[in-house]
């Protein structure tokens, strides 16, 4: 057998590859990026050939330094609550319906008078059933594409979809399987009692595992597509956000996890599936058995970031790097000299469960610059993160230290306004700003028997940086958050107004 563990992440702008020895040290890494489709406002489709194209790519530069049959597991991660629809032949019958997609807001509310009520969903899955999530998504198909509907066989989350082209064979696990909202969170299993009320099979939803346990092995057409060895046991893997915070080294509660990646995050690890009161959090089985997961997520972070960049480059050919934005924001003041971003791009999951929140400057003059815009917008980001900490706080979760991943933690800047607004230290560790595929290798490492657990995985992610908070700073920060705070309450109808207004519109993409 060989040694390495091989984490693959189907993120939502790239393929995510690395490889891990038993030691922890990443043997080599490729990454492959790929568009995402926004044929109307709200609505967010990638088709699933490039996942498939993009793997194959970002694999064939790991498998040079990497021999296939030195590969001892593969974990898998991707974006969570997406629909890929796969015929009985395992043929995709459209482009995936992607986790920031909000169209099915309507279907949602359905999903859960079916249930019986919002309380009567929480009580079978622990979770509301947000917009997004891929529950209210089947539905959708069902109402909106009926021909495609009925050759509907798997319902499947991005990288369910992989595994099933690698392995051939229709599998999840339990993060992933929480995120459909469909998933009895308590007991780690399909909810048969919402799914008895449901207008559609229950056979749809593959079998569930939990998230080390090997779910099948990769089969000659996967090994021959892919350049693996065939036989390679595939494991279970998890949702991008929960396998985050097992790549950070989170696997027990006391601490926090940010991700700044496409969507914000903040996270933390339940040793028992506390009660989701008002359903605004998520939450979900952890990765490891007897292990819960809890976190919020903002939908827009690292994604208002690459907007703004994309805004202001528009027509010049040359947009900025990421480096020499957060320079341009280092150069502005904490608070952005007054200047306020809320980051609702595509709406908003949490803590406004509000598919018409609409994003924007508040506080602008004639003295405001770029670099007070895109440090506007870190801030922001930091402050819906903050936002969602109010809620966990009021369900008892507290943090002492803020683990800090995703793409955005690279800049030392986004890193110190989470030190001050939350006044704790920020540290970032090895293998965190790999993103979820660290946390899939661990996952692959921990199915293989190599660790006995994610517990004993963890303790390969040793800290590399740590930022004190400064208290000067910290107290502006949190007197701006209160005006930040009051802005969505502040603005709720005009958003909805704005948003009925622009539903109709459709645009090429
Ligand atoms: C988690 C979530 C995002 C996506 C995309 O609930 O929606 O983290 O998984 O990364």
């Amino acid at each position: 057998m060989g040694e390495a563990f091989l984490g693959i992440d189907i993120g939502t702008s790239a393929c995510k590859i690395l490889t891990l020895s038993a030691e922890g040290q990443i043997l080599a890494r490729g990454t492959a990026a790929y568009g995402l489709a926004q044929p109307r406002p709200g609505w967010s489709e990638q088709d699933p050939t490039l996942w498939i194209e993009a793997v194959r790519s970002a694999l064939a530069g790991v498998l040079a330094v990497v021999r296939p049959n030195e590969i001892a597991g593969i974990g898998l991660t991707g974006q969570m609550h997406g629909l890929t629809p796969v015929d009985r032949d395992h043929k995709v019958l459209r482009p995936a319906i992607l986790w920031n997609d909000q169209r099915n807001a309507h279907e949602a509310e359905e999903l859960t008078r079916l249930a019986g009520g919002s309380a009567a969903l929480r009580q079978m899955t622990n979770n509301r059933m947000l917009a997004g999530y891929t529950g209210g998504k089947i539905l959708w198909l069902q109402r909106h594409e009926p021909h495609l509907f009925e050759r509907m066989r798997h319902a499947l989350n991005p990288k369910d979809y992989l595994r099933l082209v690698l392995t051939g064979e229709v599998a999840t696990e339990v993060s992933d399987a929480s995120g459909t909202g469909l998933f009895d969170t308590h007991r780690r299993q399909w909810s048969d009692e919402l799914l008895a009320r449901m207008p559609f099979d229950a056979a749809l939803l593959p079998p569930c595992f939990e998230s080390s346990e090997v779910t099948g092995r990769v089969s000659r057409s996967g090994a021959a597509l892919f350049g693996l060895s065939e036989g390679t046991p595939v494991i279970g893997g998890g949702g991008d956000a929960v396998v985050q915070t097992l790549g950070s080294g989170i696997t027990a509660p006391g601490e926090l996890q940010t991700t700044i990646g496409t969507a914000g995050i903040l996270a933390a690890v339940l040793d028992a599936p506390r009660d989701n009161d008002d359903g605004r959090l998520q939450i979900f089985c952890n990765v490891a058995p007897e292990s819960w997961h809890c976190m919020g997520v903002s939908l827009n972070a690292g994604g208002a970031m690459a907007w703004l960049r994309d805004v202001l480059s528009e027509g010049t050919g040359s947009p900025p790097t990421f480096d020499s934005l957060v320079a341009a924001a280092e150069k502005s003041v904490p608070g952005a000299g007054g200047l306020l971003f809320l980051p609702y791009l595509n709406g908003e999951r949490c803590p406004h469960p509000d598919p018409a929140a609409r994003g924007g400057f508040i506080g602008l003059t004639a003295r405001h610059g770029a670099g007070d815009m895109v440090r506007a917008t870190m801030e922001g980001v930091v402050f819906a993160l903050y936002d969602i900490f109010a809620l966990m706080r009021r369900l008892g979760v507290e943090g002492s230290l803020i683990k800090a991943s995703g793409g955005g933690a690279s800049a030392p800047l986004w890193r110190q306004i989470q030190a001050d607004l939350f006044d704790c230290d920020v540290v970032t560790t090895e293998g965190a700003a790999e993103g979820a595929a660290f946390g899939a290798a661990l996952l692959a490492g921990v199915g293989c028997g190599v660790w006995r657990d994610s517990g004993e995985a963890a303790r390969l992610c040793r800290p590399l940086t740590v930022q004190h908070p400064d208290r000067h700073d910290g107290a502006r920060y949190r007197e701006l958050y209160s005006a930040y705070a009051a802005l969505y309450p502040a603005l709720t109808e005009s958003f909805s107004m704005l948003s009925a207004l622009s539903a109709t519109e459709t645009r090429a993409t």
